[in-house]
């Protein structure tokens, strides 16, 4: 069913996909860094937003300026990080910088990895970002190559405007044009810098022979004892090298995850920028803020989505399917026109028309065929349901495929598991199941068979045939008033046989049929 599908690189939905006219000689992403203030065994870089990794965000950013070549700079979790980044960028070099000695420092340690690696850069400029901005858009990236060619500068920066710049490294700009003369870091910059609300992005395109050079004249006379790579900008600016500013439309997109509320931030900005997306292609989504989409979901126009609903993985939803409310859907095929109401789905298809819910927990392997129904309190996995096919209530299959047109009683239990193995119950076409049925596997239940309710069928059953398996019922007469005397039941025996006189104690006691009572 896969090829039905749009390839991700086919359907940018939030990535626009003009390619730059000028292919970076290489990409350097910092991500040494331990991320101290996260707080966590995993590092900072592998905290995931949308369904992508911090680091996995700013590669899909990057691939859009197409670069010969990658470098990943790591440090702290080298091998965690390196071997994420190699899942999906195999073609990533992964470049250790033992001592996190400054954002310069990093670049320099990358370039020569890479030089060590063997590679020799062709022409184009070197890109330099940070591993921990999911937020920042391959256009952004576009536009300032593109500006940087366009201006043949030296250095270019990405830069936003905050309202709160606290923290960032600050443009000082300066001169008759306002150029960029150097960025000075928030620890080193005087009350009058702290005023500037121009902030480094940590995104740069250099000339490869201005950041050899730049890079290597740093010191580490400064606040933090480290080779700043901002400081590169104003060296080549005081060797009357230009260095120009490329604006940020959308200052959000600079926001660096360093603490676990700035990741949330990041993950509410993500949600935000993808439901906004889908709605404009065509989707209803109810409530926005309780509607989160992971990255790499594919949604038809017409799909409604309902509040407080989860759409994750490498889910796929088709026009006119209604998601929620209260639903999570976790890599599933939705086909067009069906309807999954309060549930928990991992891993299943569910095929046109067809109902889920509420309160139906489906996991890996469930199939679900047109017009089939599952419904409430039922748990399914690796069961293939078919055509028109209902399971209304409080069942499990397991380990089952079910024909076109069965009914499944309510209570009905595939009994798959002996304690050691898992086994299969097929039931075929048209097949009624009693409710309360135990169907204990390996069994087949042949087409347009019936089970009684309350059965427990331990052996297969011809089409056609109506199994019973249980103990015919017997009645003791008067056991309640023999065993249980003087209680209520033994009273209310009594009173059944004999004549009804009315009370006050039995409301419409005396008038009620059994009938009403159903
Ligand atoms: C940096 C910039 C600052 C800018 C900000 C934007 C410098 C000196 N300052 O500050 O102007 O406003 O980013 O977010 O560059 N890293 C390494 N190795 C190192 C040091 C850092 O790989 O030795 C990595 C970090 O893991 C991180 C990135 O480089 O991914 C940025 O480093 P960080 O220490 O966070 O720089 P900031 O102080 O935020
Ligand atoms: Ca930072």
């Amino acid at each position: 069913m896969n090829g039905r599908y749009r390839e991700a690189a086919e359907f940018p939905l939030l990535e626009s996909s003009h390619s730059v006219s000028v292919r970076p000689a290489a990409v350097v992403i910092l991500a040494a860094g331990e991320g101290t203030r996260m707080k966590s065994a995993t590092p900072k870089v592998l905290h995931e937003v949308g369904g992508r990794s911090l680091v996995g965000h700013v590669l899909a950013a990057v691939d859009q300026l197409n670069p010969h070549h990658l470098v990943v700079v790591v440090g702290h979790g080298r091998d965690l990080v390196s071997a994420h980044v190699h899942q999906t960028h195999p073609q990533a070099v992964p470049v250790v910088q033992e001592q996190q000695n400054g954002t310069g420092h990093a670049v320099r340690v990358g370039l020569a990895g890479l030089a060590a690696s063997g590679v020799q850069l062709p022409s184009g400029p070197v890109v330099v970002l940070a591993g921990d901005t999911p937020l920042l858009t391959g256009s952004s990236l576009v536009e300032l190559v593109e500006l940087h060619s366009s201006q043949r500068a030296a250095a270019s920066v990405l830069t936003a405007i905050l309202d709160d710049p606290t923290g960032y490294g600050r443009i000082i700009r300066g001169g008759d044009n306002d150029r960029v003369t150097r960025i000075v870091e928030h620890k080193d910059a005087s009350d009058d810098e702290r005023v500037v609300r121009e902030i480094n992005s940590g995104v740069y395109a250099f000339e490869q022979d201005a950041l050899t050079s730049g890079l290597s004249r740093l010191t580490t006379n400064n606040a933090q004892g480290e080779e700043y790579l901002t400081d590169v900008l104003g060296h080549l600016v005081s060797d009357g090298d230009l260095v120009v500013a490329h604006v940020a439309d959308d200052p959000d997109e600079i926001l660096g995850v360093n603490d676990r509320v700035q990741l949330a931030q990041a993950g509410a900005l993500l949600r935000d920028r993808i439901n906004n997306a889908w709605m404009r292609q065509g989707v209803t989504i109810i409530d926005p803020t309780t509607t989160w989409i992971e990255v790499d979901v594919q949604l038809d126009r017409d799909v409604c989505i309902e509040r407080n609903t989860a759409l994750v993985g490498s889910t796929v939803v088709e026009s006119g399917a209604v998601i929620g409310p209260d639903t999570t859907v976790d890599s599933c095929v939705i086909m067009s026109g069906a309807h999954v109401f309060k549930s928990h789905l991992v891993e299943a298809r569910i095929g046109p028309d067809a109902a889920v819910g509420p309160f139906t927990f489906m996991r890996p392997g469930t199939e679900l065929a047109a017009h089939a129904k599952v419904g409430a309190y039922v748990e399914t996995k690796n069961a293939v349901i078919g055509e028109g096919t209902k399971v209304p209530h409080l069942s499990y299959v397991g380990d089952a495929s079910i024909g076109a047109g069965t009914n499944i009683g309510a209570a009905t239990i595939t009994v798959n598991y002996d304690g050691v193995h898992k086994h299969r119950t097929v039931v075929g076409d048209h097949v009624r199941i009693g409710s309360d049925s135990m169907l204990v596997a390996p069994v087949t239940i042949g087409d347009g068979a019936y089970t009684a309710a309350g059965s427990v069928i331990t052996d297969d059953v011809p089409p056609g045939a109506m199994a019973v398996g249980r103990a015919r019922q017997r009645n003791i007469e008067g056991w309640v008033e023999r065993k249980r005397p003087n209680t209520a039941s033994a009273e209310a025996a009594k009173a059944a046989e004999s004549p009804h006189t009315g009370s006050a104690d039995q409301p419409g006691g005396a008038q009620s049929t059994p009938k009403e009572h159903e």
